[in-house]
């Protein structure tokens, strides 16, 4: 996508719903930077007031504390005159093992709350964040958009119904929605605590001199994406009529196993070779095989990925600060209950 379609949002009203979290922080600031008028809300559950506050100072942001699945006056007036909303608030895989209820009252009445607000004050475009944990242990490879939904998780059913919410607005009331389903997104900011990506916390591990810990036999495959390729995805969705009413794999393609992550990650970060890897105990529910189809992102949007996962990823890590992010701030995300 050309420079001169995203900044069509340049002066817009939009809303980043999850904001304060790891890709809502990027997007708004990649938002911000555009010069829309950034409007960042977002709970603090799992959110860090650490991840936004280098965008604090900029006169076109404005971070707000609020529950997506508040429908209340509030809601309405933060509503009124948005011109998109990008929808990243969630709650996570690992919390809904502690939770499941939390996960559908956030992923799915949240989501329905959302889409409910966008047509009742003409909102234009409604960009949905869902997973490729709605397809469940993928049976068809490549897998494509139109895999058949057997999620394997309470994220997974979660996220399923606040997509399928999503989506039957668009059908019933004219919303113009896209659907991103994300895969194992990586970058700075990451959550590196037991509820983040496995990037995070192994880097965390690593620096502070701990062998990284592979659950499982390490074989399960994985197809990491760079944060950034989902911000593309995010700001082509919100601009290019050829999105609407679609839903695309956002996944960059790229097949590594965590035993080649780790061991990759050790030879960055550990090249004495004073560190190993270690094996614990499968995790339920994991999935073992991800070979993504994301050739309909590609041709539609122009949404090109970063390929060289090696390349990206050491430069990621020669900052580790940077990755790991403001670790001082609230660590919200264990207070799940
Ligand atoms: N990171 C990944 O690998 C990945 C993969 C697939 C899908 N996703 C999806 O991407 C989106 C963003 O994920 P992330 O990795 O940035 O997660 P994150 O936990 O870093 O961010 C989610 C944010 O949502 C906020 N939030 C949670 N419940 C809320 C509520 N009720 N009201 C308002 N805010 C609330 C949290 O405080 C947090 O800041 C989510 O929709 C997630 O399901 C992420």
């Amino acid at each position: 996508m050309g420079e001169t379609r995203e900044m069509a949002l340049k002066g817009r009203k939009v809303i980043v719903t999850g904001g304060a979290g790891f890709v809502g922080s990027h997007l708004s600031e990649a938002l911000v930077d555009i010069g829309a008028d950034v409007i960042c809300l977002d709970d603090l559950s799992a959110g860090k007031m650490g991840n936004i506050t280098h965008l604090s100072d900029r006169p076109n942001f404005h971070f707000v504390k609020l529950d997506v699945c508040d429908s209340g006056p509030r809601m309405d007036e933060l509503f009124k005159g948005t011109d998109t909303v990008f929808h990243n608030a969630a709650s996570k895989k690992n919390i809904c093992l502690i939770n499941p209820q939390r996960d559908l009252d956030v992923n799915a009445a949240g989501a329905l709350n959302l889409v409910q607000k966008s047509v009742a004050h003409g909102v234009r475009k409604f960009v949905h964040a869902s997973t490729g944990s709605v397809y469940g242990e993928p049976r068809i490879f490549p897998t494509n958009e139109t895999h058949p939904f057997e999620p394997v998780s309470y994220y997974g059913v979660s996220k399923l119904a606040g997509e399928r919410y999503v989506d039957v607005f668009h059908k019933l009331h004219g919303l113009d929605t896209t659907i991103l389903r994300y895969f194992h997104v990586y970058g700075p900011r990451q959550e590196s605590n037991e509820f983040g990506g496995v990037v995070s916390i192994f880097l965390r591990r690593i620096t502070a001199g701990l062998n990284p810990i592979v659950f499982g036999d390490g074989e399960q495959v994985r197809s990491f994406t760079w944060v950034r390729d989902l911000v593309a995805a995010n700001l082509a969705s919100a601009v290019n009529p050829r999105a609407t009413g679609e839903a695309y794999n956002v996944a960059s393609g790229i097949r590594v196993s965590v035993n080649e992550l780790a061991r990759g990650m050790l030879d960055i970060l550990d090249p004495e070779g004073r560190l190993q890897v270690e094996h614990g105990p499968p995790l339920l529910g994991d999935i073992m095989n991800f070979d993504v189809d994301s050739r309909k992102i590609r041709e539609h949007l122009g949404i090109g990925f970063e390929t060289e996962f090696w390349k990206t990823l050491t430069i990621a890590l020669s900052d580790v600060q940077a990755f790991l992010g403001d670790i001082s701030g609230p660590q919200q995300a264990k207070a799940v209950s």
